[in-house]
């Protein structure tokens, strides 16, 4: 049995507290998420702000392969915003929602179950006369009566539904009552074609359980966020329901279309633009996830990779330290590396990224898969560069200098007995004239040894509000104020 993956880390994913994606960042996750080769691509939620409608809208015209969705209430207006967001899509879909449990419809729709039926019917009537495939989503499914589940799936699949969703939305559900849930459906609506989704999210740390469960049950998609991520405690991450899925299709009989060589690439990207980054016990795509402490684990290893290893983790992409490009590479070379990689830009972006491998490569002599990807992360031209950071420590005493290029050229100093990195950050505000506050500062490497490049992550408190910056050099000081530059920029 094919089962469709349905990606929504760009929307359920990007509900998750503390992320907020531009709308390029949106689209570079939705490029990966294609290469991945993921059945739909959830691009976001159109009516909920210009940003996120011009995000759907941008990837439903860029972005080919995958089926584009985009989420609407039960509700006319959700439902032509999203309709407009998706007209250039090589193929749309509008996902339409209503809750269904007691608990919902009482207290936040204040609606009897009749009335949600028939809004539930209106909404889909709509959403099929403006997309290619409509997907009907019973919020709240899993605390729901499965009669009146019953009944309002089978009105939506005779309103022209072609896809209906069982979400666990509040993480409520055991993989044995989703597994009843899923077949009970299946014995009792006549599905004419139309698939069962399932919807997981991890309160009780059993979204990939219950998915795996229901796709057991006979379900036919489910809908996965990369690394997990999602609203409160995450959605079913998508790599361990896939890899789940490949590891043990002796039990499941069900296979995805997943390039499965894609899965550490994606997992990096992703952590690295929303700067939630993976705990390293995490499965599948953790730092630790293929390491061996035990001296009995790694002799086995040694002697057999499959005594301990149930996985293999180059199927999975896990590679990218080997050495592929130095100084004297030349364009036709980087161009090339690119594509063997799977990349394909624009002219205008391998401009840029062929100026920022240069750049890099004066300093660090040979570049690694690791650098090259992180590279390609930052090809937005920055509204301002750093050009100078020249920082001294003494006794306690730190002074910072920062010049910044922003059409003139500015340039600030600031001392601070807290160190380098807060003398550096405030001689940026002093740049721009802002009041702004450090909340969170991050440097790690891309890969190893002392030429390595650091990659830094700040979020900073702005005007009420908390803006996330990267920046990228051997240099962590330099990326360091590239990254609040970013920040208190964007
Ligand atoms: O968790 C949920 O119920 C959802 C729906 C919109 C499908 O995200
Ligand atoms: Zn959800």
């Amino acid at each position: 049995m094919k089962v469709d993956v349905f990606d929504t880390t760009l929307r359920d994913g990007e509900q998750t507290p503390g992320v907020s994606l531009t709308v390029e960042e949106k689209v570079e996750i939705a490029k990966q998420l294609a290469r991945l080769n993921v059945d739909v691509i959830e691009a976001g939620f159109p009516v909920a702000s210009p940003g996120e409608f011009e995000a759907v809208r941008r990837i439903a015209e860029t972005v080919t392969g995958p089926v584009i969705a985009a989420l609407a209430r039960a509700v006319e207006g959700d439902i032509r915003k999203a309709g407009e967001a998706l007209s250039n899509a090589e193929r749309s879909r509008i996902h339409t929602f209503i809750a269904t449990s007691p608990v919902h419809m009482k207290y936040k729709l204040r609606k009897s179950p009749e009335e949600v039926k028939k809004l539930a019917v209106k909404a889909v009537e709509l959403a099929s006369q403006l997309a290619d495939e409509v997907e009907f989503s019973a919020e709240d499914a899993t605390r729901s009566d499965p009669d009146f589940l019953v009944e309002v799936y089978e009105a939506v699949i005779d309103a022209g539904a072609t896809v209906i969703n069982v979400p666990d939305t509040v993480g409520y559900t055991t993989p044995e009552e989703f597994y009843g849930l899923i077949k009970h459906l299946k014995k009792n609506l006549s599905l004419r074609g139309v698939k069962i989704s399932v919807h997981c999210h991890d309160d009780l740390g059993l979204a990939v359980a219950n998915s795996l469960s229901a796709v057991r049950a006979g379900a036919e998609q489910v809908e996965v966020t990369v690394n997990g991520i999602g609203e409160r405690a995450g959605n079913a991450a998508l790599e361990e329901v896939v890899v789940a899925l490949d590891t043990r299709r002796d039990f499941y009989k069900a296979e995805t279309g997943i390039n499965l060589s894609e899965i550490a690439r994606t997992s990096r990207l992703v952590a690295h633009l929303t700067g939630i980054e993976v705990p390293p016990n995490k499965a599948v795509v953790g730092a630790n996830a293929f390491a061996h402490e035990s001296g009995i684990h790694q002799d086995g290893v040694l002697k057999e990779r499959t005594t301990y290893e149930i996985i293999d983790p180059k199927r999975l992409g896990f590679s990218g330290s080997r050495i592929v490009l130095g100084k004297h590479s030349g364009r036709h070379a980087f161009r090339e590396k690119l594509r063997e990689l799977g990349y394909e830009l624009s002219e205008e972006e391998l401009d840029r990224a062929f100026a920022r491998f240069k750049e890099i490569a004066d300093r660090k002599k040979s570049l690694t898969e690791l650098d090259i990807e992180a590279l390609l992360y930052e090809l937005e031209e920055p509204t301002y560069r750093v050009e100078m950071v020249h920082v001294t420590a003494t006794k306690g005493l730190s002074t910072a200098a920062v010049k910044v290029l922003d059409g003139g050229e500015r340039v600030e100093v600031s001392h601070s007995f807290n160190g380098p990195v807060d003398a550096l950050f405030s001689a940026i505000n002093r740049v721009l004239g802002i009041d702004a506050r450090l909340v969170e500062y991050r440097v790690s490497s891309v890969g190893s040894g002392r030429d390595a490049l650091g990659e830094v992550l700040v979020r900073v408190e702005k005007d009420g509000k908390v803006l996330v910056g990267r920046g990228l050099s051997t240099d962590i000081l330099e990326a360091s104020a590239q990254a609040y530059l970013n920040a208190v920029t964007r």
